[in-house]
């Protein structure tokens, strides 16, 4: 009997398709189900995952036979394919997985671009295996209870562009050559140690770098006045000496400086005059002296000013509300003397003022202005004089005036 043309029809389509995959793929035919068994090996390590996503991670395929020739994991939930089939995407944040990355098999997925393990309970050391994923862009394993060293093996990730291990238990030092083509890198709220490496100047493609809250010690290397496009730099919160390098000061691009609670030493330089588009400053609790450069008052885009309990003297740079942006000024506990009143008289953007345990001078009643966003001053431990005066009236969102 012939075969119905309908019949003829669908053979001449499955010819076309075993052509086209034959041809178009060059793909190993089981790429697949070789990562999707890579992957259930994992899983199978791993602690309870019965109320994780990972319930979905399972050897039948939804709606086949369930042989291992046809199981894929791009049906599962977190996992994303490319048009071929195989893994390019994994997102496990907030599933609470909970093991280590023992059993992870880098070796088999060369596609991996997108790797989320964030806010779980994964735990042990992160495998210098991780290197052999040479296609990944984007790396996350923040918020869990990874231990021990930062593999230096992660430098062979020569796409990665986005690494976020924030909030683990890591320790040692930063490797040395962390990424070149880094865009991003979040270290903070580790246990990392040991000075940050002068090579990290050559990472020019970072834009935002927060290791802050680390045991980091040494010197602010110079050589990071290198990373001009630079818009984030947050190193607060750890055991850094020495003097801020003045060639910071060629950091143009920066919005956001964070130097705070570490041991700084010297005199804020006068270079930081140059960032002109930064929103905010940061300096407090180190031990910085010598008075603050005039040039801060070439910050137009200014918007929060903290340089609180230094060794500071002098006067404010009378320019420092030119932008007329400026909200937080917190030069508290420092040795400032002078009047405040070329600095402050106009700047009715100000909404939070510490100027206590200072030395300041001036009659109050001719030194401030209206300021109708103002909601917290402290002036004690000052030697002002004067009377209040009536324009304090006009500080309507004022909740707390301190001038003992
Ligand atoms: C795993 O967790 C589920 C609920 O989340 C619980 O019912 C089950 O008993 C747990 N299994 C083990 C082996 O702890
Ligand atoms: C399991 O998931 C359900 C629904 O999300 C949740 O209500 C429950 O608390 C979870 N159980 C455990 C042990 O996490
Ligand atoms: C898979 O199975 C579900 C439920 O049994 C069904 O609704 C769906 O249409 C099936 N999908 C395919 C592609 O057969
Ligand atoms: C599928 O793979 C698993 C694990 O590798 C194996 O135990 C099982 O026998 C295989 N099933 C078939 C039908 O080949
Ligand atoms: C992972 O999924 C969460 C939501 O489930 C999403 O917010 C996050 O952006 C995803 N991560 C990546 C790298 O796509
Ligand atoms: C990266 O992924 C592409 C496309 O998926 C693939 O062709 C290539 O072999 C992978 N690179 C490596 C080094 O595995
Ligand atoms: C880092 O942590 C590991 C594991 O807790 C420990 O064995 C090692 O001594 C620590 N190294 C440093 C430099 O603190
Ligand atoms: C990286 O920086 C260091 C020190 O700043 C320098 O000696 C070295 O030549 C640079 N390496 C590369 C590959 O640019
Ligand atoms: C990087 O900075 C250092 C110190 O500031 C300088 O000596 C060096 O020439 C710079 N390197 C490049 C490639 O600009
Ligand atoms: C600021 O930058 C200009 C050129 O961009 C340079 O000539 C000048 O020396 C810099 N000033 C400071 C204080 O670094
Ligand atoms: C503050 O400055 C005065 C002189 O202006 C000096 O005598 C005093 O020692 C300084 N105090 C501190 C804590 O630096
Ligand atoms: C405050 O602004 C007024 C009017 O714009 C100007 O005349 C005055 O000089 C300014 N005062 C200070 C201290 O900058």
């Amino acid at each position: 009997m012939d075969p119905s043309p309908g019949f003829k029809r669908v053979m001449s389509l499955v010819a076309a398709l075993a052509l086209f995959t034959t041809f178009a793929i060059p793909l190993p035919a089981h790429a697949s189900p070789a990562e999707a068994q890579a992957l259930l090996k994992w899983k199978s390590s791993l602690g309870n995952h019965s109320n994780s996503s990972l319930s979905s991670w399972t050897p039948s395929p939804h709606n086949a036979t369930g042989s291992n020739s046809t199981m894929s994991p791009c049906a599962w939930y977190d996992i994303s394919c490319n048009l071929v089939g195989n893994v390019i995407g994994i997102n496990l944040t907030s599933t609470r997985v909970e093991g280590t990355l023992d059993e992870f098999p880098f070796s088999s997925l060369f596609h991996l671009m997108d790797m989320d393990l964030s806010i779980n309970s994964l735990s042990g050391y992160i495998p210098p295996q991780i290197g052999l994923l040479s296609n990944l862009t984007y790396l996350d394993l923040s918020i869990n209870q990874f231990l021990g060293k930062i593999p230096s093996e992660i430098s062979h990730l020569m796409k990665l562009t986005i690494l976020y291990l924030v909030s683990n238990e890591l320790n040692g030092s930063i490797p040395q050559e962390i990424g070149y083509k880094l865009a991003t890198l979040y270290v903070y709220n580790n246990s990392l140690s040991s000075c940050i490496p002068p090579e990290m100047g050559n990472m020019t493609n970072l834009e935002v770098l927060h290791m802050d809250t680390n045991l980091l010690t040494g010197p602010i290397p110079s050589t990071l006045g290198n990373l001009t496009k630079l818009t984030e730099l947050h190193l607060f919160a750890n055991e850094l000496s020495g003097s801020i390098p003045l060639e910071l000061g060629n950091l143009c691009a920066m919005l956001d400086l964070a130097l705070s609670e570490n041991q700084l030493t010297s005199t804020i330089p006068f270079s930081l005059g140059n960032l002109t588009n930064l929103g905010s400053l940061f300096l407090c609790r180190n031990h910085l002296s010598g008075s603050i450069p005039k040039s801060l008052g070439d910050l137009v885009n200014l918007v929060v000013l903290e340089m609180d309990t230094n060794q500071l003297n002098g006067s404010l740079p009378k320019n420092l509300c030119r932008g007329g942006l400026l909200q937080n000024l917190i030069v508290s506990h420092n040795n400032l003397t002078g009047s405040i009143l070329r600095s402050l008289r106009n700047c009715t953007s100000l909404v939070r003022v510490c100027l206590q345990e200072n030395q300041l001078t001036g009659n109050i009643s001719k030194t401030f202005g209206v300021y109708p966003n103002l909601d917290f001053i402290d002036m004690s431990f000052n030697k002002f004089f004067g009377e209040i005066s009536t324009n304090w009236g006009s500080w309507t969102c004022l909740t707390n005036l301190r001038i003992d």
